[in-house]
């Protein structure tokens, strides 16, 4: 049988998060020659996912610079990745979600008559500026691709409302397979966390969007700082994205308290970890979204809206905006109001089933005539 070759890019910590387990179970499937590219937007961020699931990357453009700007990551991987199309000759390249790499690559395999297949498509919250670049990132390569991975059956419905064209499966998505490599027992990788008291109520967070650079990130970071002041037996865990204007905000609100514990970014298996243990979330991040309703933690979203509202229906993440005095409301309430509490700490699976990547697998091979058998859509459990 001849095999399908496929050439999967991503550059970002998230986009290896998700892309890793699919990367294994196409290197696992006897009907794909699977390579891998990374454009290295992120590098020490994203060497350490590659680390965790153990892939050498066939081909590295190396392209990140500090303070990068959307201009130079795009202007830089499409005169790179154009080379090392015409060197791998794939027959679909894969990319996903909504990063620059994921337009700028997406448009690299068009200009060179390359089908795109676009893991985790469909998720919108039709406002361009919000968030920014990546929602105006993913309707592009909604356009572009000709084979869609929807997690959801709403990502679907999103796709269909624009007539996007091409072939569209609801996957599931393929972080919950990634959460069966990462969330177990162990110790914590990072000493420090080994050092914190989870019997305490611990709150994971996380704050990086660009459309939260200046004011928003201010008043997110004044209000963190204001809650661990008020809740002193509380301990909040901030593993802080190495932006430099992250790095600059955070350091200069959240540094000098002594109940918040500011880390390097954690590798993913700590990360879930440190999930899985704490009391709840806040977080701008798209992916925790995702993986904390799965591990049963409340989540609080320190943006204005959500392009995943499957979990906020499901009751167990909730919109905090970002202004400081609502931010502080809503996460004091959730430390102190215990039926509030237990009616958002349940565990909920609307994004996968950890089944993703087989059905990614099953569609290419059905969609390029090498199965005959059509692909499984995923339906998310009723919950209980
Ligand atoms: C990018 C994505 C965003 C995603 C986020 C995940 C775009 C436009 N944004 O945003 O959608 O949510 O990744 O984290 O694609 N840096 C390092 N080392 C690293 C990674 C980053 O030093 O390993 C620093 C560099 O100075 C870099 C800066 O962080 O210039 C910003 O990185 P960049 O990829 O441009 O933006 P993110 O905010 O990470
Ligand atoms: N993550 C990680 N280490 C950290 C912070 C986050 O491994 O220190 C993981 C997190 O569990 C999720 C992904 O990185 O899988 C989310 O990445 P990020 O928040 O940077 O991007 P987004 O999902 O918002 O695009």
């Amino acid at each position: 049988m001849t095999k399908l070759r496929v050439l999967s890019v991503f550059g970002t910590r998230p986009e290896a998060i998700k892309m890793c387990p699919l990367a294994l179970s196409l290197r696992e499937r006897p009907e794909f020659d699977s390579r891998v590219c990374v454009t290295a937007q992120h590098r020490e961020m994203l060497d350490s996912v590659l680390e965790t699931f153990r892939i050498a990357p066939d081909y590295d453009l190396n392209i990140m610079e500090p303070e990068q700007t959307l201009s130079t990551i795009t202007g830089k991987i499409l005169t790179q990745l154009g080379a090392v199309l015409r060197d791998c000759r794939p027959q679909i390249v894969l990319v996903h979600g909504d990063t620059t790499t994921t337009f700028a690559a997406a448009l690299a395999a068009f200009y060179e008559k390359i089908p795109v297949g676009h893991v985790e498509a469909g998720l919108r919250t039709y406002d361009r500026w919000s968030p920014y670049p990546e929602e105006m990132n993913r309707s592009l390569v909604g356009r572009i691709a000709e084979y869609h991975f929807a997690p959801t059956a709403q990502n679907k419905a999103n796709l269909e409302r624009e007539a996007v064209g091409g072939r569209i499966f609801v996957t599931g998505n393929t972080v919950i397979d990634a959460m069966r490599y990462t969330v177990n027992d162990a110790p914590f990788a990072c000493a420090e966390l080994n050092d914190v008291d989870f019997s305490r109520k611990v709150v994971a967070m996380t704050c990086h969007r660009r459309e939260n650079y200046g004011q928003p990130m201010e008043d997110i970071f004044s209000a963190v700082a204001d809650l661990a002041r008020a809740f002193p037996e509380i301990t909040v865990v901030y593993p802080v994205h190495l932006s430099p204007t992250v790095q600059r905000a955070a350091r200069a609100h959240l540094a000098a308290i002594p109940n918040v514990l500011l880390t390097d970014p954690l590798d993913a298996m700590d990360m879930h970890k440190l999930m899985d243990r704490s009391y709840m979330v806040m977080t701008d991040s798209g992916g925790l979204q995702e993986e904390a309703p799965a591990l049963g933690k409340p989540v609080l979203v320190l943006r204005r809206e959500t392009e995943r509202p499957e979990a906020v229906a499901a009751g167990t993440v909730a919109l905090a905006g970002t202004q400081r005095g609502d931010i502080f409301a809503l996460s004091s309430a959730l430390l102190t109001d215990k039926a509030k509490y237990d009616a958002m700490a349940h565990a909920v699976n609307p994004y996968g089933d950890g089944q993703a990547c087989r059905r990614i697998c099953d569609a290419l091979a059905w969609g390029f005539g090498l199965s005959d058998r059509q692909p499984e859509e995923f339906r998310p459990r009723q919950q209980a």
